[in-house]
């Protein structure tokens, strides 16, 4: 597989320690994990652990809603969100939550009510949002390097609060659409500061060979474009650099190249009052994960630092920063199979379900749901869905505890680019999502049938 930053680095069942958590019965030799997945004893006096998310077994809720499913914490997401605001308190800000790293419905209304705004990418999201939140429009902004004149249309309607132009010919196509609506298009362009971000090539976007942006001194130009055309309102600059990126610096160089870039446009005479930052900050896939906050707060020291004295609103797009850890996927052992030697462990998720270790080689940490404690020895085994490609492996060569057929295990860190990545390869339906909260648990999404995969087809 291709390079990758450490935040891709080898996961796996590890036992841990930590400081103790909230329940007195706690052992926890996992995780006490910011997700809110630990381990609890499951009755006074027997040996065996159970991962919990908050309050809730995960075997309870397996049962209940059957495997493969997605189980997340609201409480964690509430969290970060609150963490995530904290780190910018020094700063006017608004926190527009990425969508495309997790579209639920229930994720989003907890967000908007928790006062945030969203950053979209296409109609649909857009129309998520405004279904989960109707009033959100115009804490929302708009991304993406190919809207269309619906999109636009759609946007424009609903009042969107900026739209992140990626192109010249997008700037004239929205003047058009504004034109035909009798609307004036608040806009910031969003620049390529042709910056290495050292993550996966798949989600690096600052570089002068990706699709993402307008390189800096053909946005100028843009600029002054835009401010002589009456349908368009300039309002900020933009700038996002790639995702899961866990080295500060590129981020503070980009807001450097932005910061310069804003005091320029303003010595032209135009008026530039804000400044989105986009996302792309990384979550750590495994070993020690309870250091977000100051992970936060640095992140937004980077970010912070060069837009000193320009008296910028900051806008933020952090997605898997806020949902990532908050989310595990559920999957049961269909069959144990060693084949020459290598041992493998097929279970229902698979590949359409968690795309990221086979699209990027990315390593979740995988751990059982029940723990026999004292059990020890552990096996090397593959992980692997029912898809009929080799590429379908959830996790590689990892060590686990002897696992049998039958049990359940928790993919970690599957709230971001899990569910929203998904798809119906091998016509398999979408699993259910539940939200958890506390001790109570919601069904918020329901299992796709193959006949809701069927309903839009004819023959
Ligand atoms: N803003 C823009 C314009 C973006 O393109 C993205 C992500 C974000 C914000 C949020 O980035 P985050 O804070 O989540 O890193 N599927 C890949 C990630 C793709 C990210 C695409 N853009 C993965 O599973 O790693």
């Amino acid at each position: 597989m291709l390079a990758h930053g450490k935040a891709f680095a080898a996961g796996g069942w590890r036992p841990r320690s930590g400081r103790a958590p909230q329940r007195r019965d706690v052992h926890s030799p996992a995780v006490i994990h910011p997700g809110r997945f630990l381990y609890c004893r499951t009755a006074a006096g027997r040996a065996e652990k159970e991962l919990y998310c908050e309050a809730v077994p995960l075997g309870r809720l397996a049962a209940r809603y059957g495997t493969p499913l997605y189980v997340y914490s609201a409480t964690a997401i509430r969290e970060r969100l609150g963490a995530f605001d904290a780190a910018f308190r020094g700063i006017p800000h608004t926190l527009c939550y990425s969508v495309k790293a997790n579209s639920s419905l229930a994720v989003l209304r907890l967000i908007a009510r928790a006062g945030h705004g969203f950053d979209v990418v296409s109609g649909g999201e857009l129309e998520r949002v405004l279904r989960a939140a109707p009033r959100a429009a115009g804490k929302t902004v708009f991304s993406g390097v190919g809207k269309s004149r619906e999109e636009m249309a759609l946007a424009l309607r609903r009042g969107i609060r900026l739209f992140n132009v990626e192109s010249a010919s997008e700037l004239s196509t929205l003047g058009e659409v504004c034109a035909r609506l009798g609307r004036v298009a608040p806009i910031s362009i969003r620049v390529n500061p042709d910056l290495p971000a050292n993550t996966h090539p798949y989600i690096s976007t600052g570089l002068h060979r990706h699709k993402f942006g307008v390189p800096i001194p053909e946005a100028e130009q843009l600029y002054r474009e835009a401010a002589r055309n009456p349908q368009l309102r300039v309002c900020g600059v933009s700038v996002h650099i790639g995702s899961q990126i866990s080295d500060l610096r590129p981020f503070r160089a980009a807001m450097e190249r932005v910061a310069a870039l804003v005091r320029r446009l303003r010595g032209a005479g135009l008026e530039i009052s804000c400044v989105d930052a986009g996302g792309g900050l990384a979550i750590p896939y495994s070993g020690a994960r309870n250091d977000f906050r100051a992970r936060f707060a640095a992140y937004a020291r980077a970010v912070v630092h060069p837009l000193r004295g320009l008296g910028v609103h900051l806008v933020l797009e952090p997605g898997r920063a806020i949902v990532g850890p908050a989310g595990a996927l559920l999957t049961r052992v269909l069959y144990r199979k060693t084949n020459h030697g290598k041992r493998f462990l097929i279970v229902d998720a698979a590949m359409n379900d968690l795309l990221r270790p086979a699209l990027y080689g990315a390593q979740h940490e995988v751990v059982p749901v029940s723990l026999a404690s004292g059990a020890s020895g552990s096996e090397r085994t593959d992980v692997v869905g029912p898809i009929c490609e080799s590429g379908d492996f959830l996790a590689r060569g990892i060590e686990l505890p002897a696992i049998p057929e039958g049990a359940l295990l928790a993919i970690l860190e599957a709230g971001a680019y899990a569910a929203s990545l998904g798809s119906n390869y091998n016509s398999r339906g979408k699993p259910p999502e539940v939200l958890v909260e506390g001790k109570s648990a919601r069904l918020v999404r329901r299992r796709q049938s193959t006949a809701d995969q069927m309903r839009l087809e004819s023959f």
